[in-house]
């Protein structure tokens, strides 16, 4: 019996430190919905749609993986707005608002996109979910100031 009472407690107390822990990732990036840091994206189709299913995202809320504002990781959610078309020559970052951000890539060393493509698609172009020291890996420019 106490047995039992201590795993409800546990699992309680586990429940309440996750809680905590995503309500203070909200406060930090002062997005209002919910977001999880990734060490990767998926990086295809298949495992995206996994991913998208894992994550309990649906046709209206779709799934999408991408830079923080910071680029200091990449973080995945269910969007709560429309995915938006993204122009050639930009990766994109989540902005402070909750906003999808064209980041510019022209200077990078590769994989810039060079065409238009859904910003649920950029599983397409790995040069944009690539981060290091807080800059994209391909960002020659960023990687000296650091
Ligand atoms: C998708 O990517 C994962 C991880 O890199 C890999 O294991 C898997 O084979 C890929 N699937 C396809 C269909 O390319
Ligand atoms: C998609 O998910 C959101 C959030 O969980 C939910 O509010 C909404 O009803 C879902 N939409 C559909 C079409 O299932
Ligand atoms: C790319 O490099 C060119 C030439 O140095 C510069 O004029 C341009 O502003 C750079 N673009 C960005 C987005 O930094
Ligand atoms: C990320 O960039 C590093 C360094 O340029 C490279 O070695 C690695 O293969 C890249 N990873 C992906 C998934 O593109």
């Amino acid at each position: 019996m106490i047995y039992k009472i201590l795993i409800l407690e546990f699992a309680l107390v586990c429940i309440l430190s996750t809680s905590a822990k995503s309500e203070e990732e909200k406060k930090r990036y002062n997005y209002d919905f919910e977001i999880r840091p990734v060490n990767r994206c998926p990086m295809n189709e298949s495992d995206w749609k996994a991913a998208s299913i894992r994550v309990g995202c649906n046709d209206t809320f779709k799934y999408h993986c991408l830079p923080d504002r910071f680029h200091s990781t990449l973080i995945e959610f269910c969007y709560t707005s429309p995915r938006s078309m993204i122009e050639k020559g930009n990766c994109v970052e989540l902005a402070y608002n909750g906003v999808l951000n064209n980041v510019k890539c022209e200077n990078f060393t590769e994989g810039c996109p060079d065409s238009p493509y859904l910003s649920d698609e950029i599983y397409k172009y790995p040069v944009c979910l690539n981060l290091t020291l807080r800059c994209f890996t391909s960002d020659k420019n960023c990687l000296y100031k650091k």
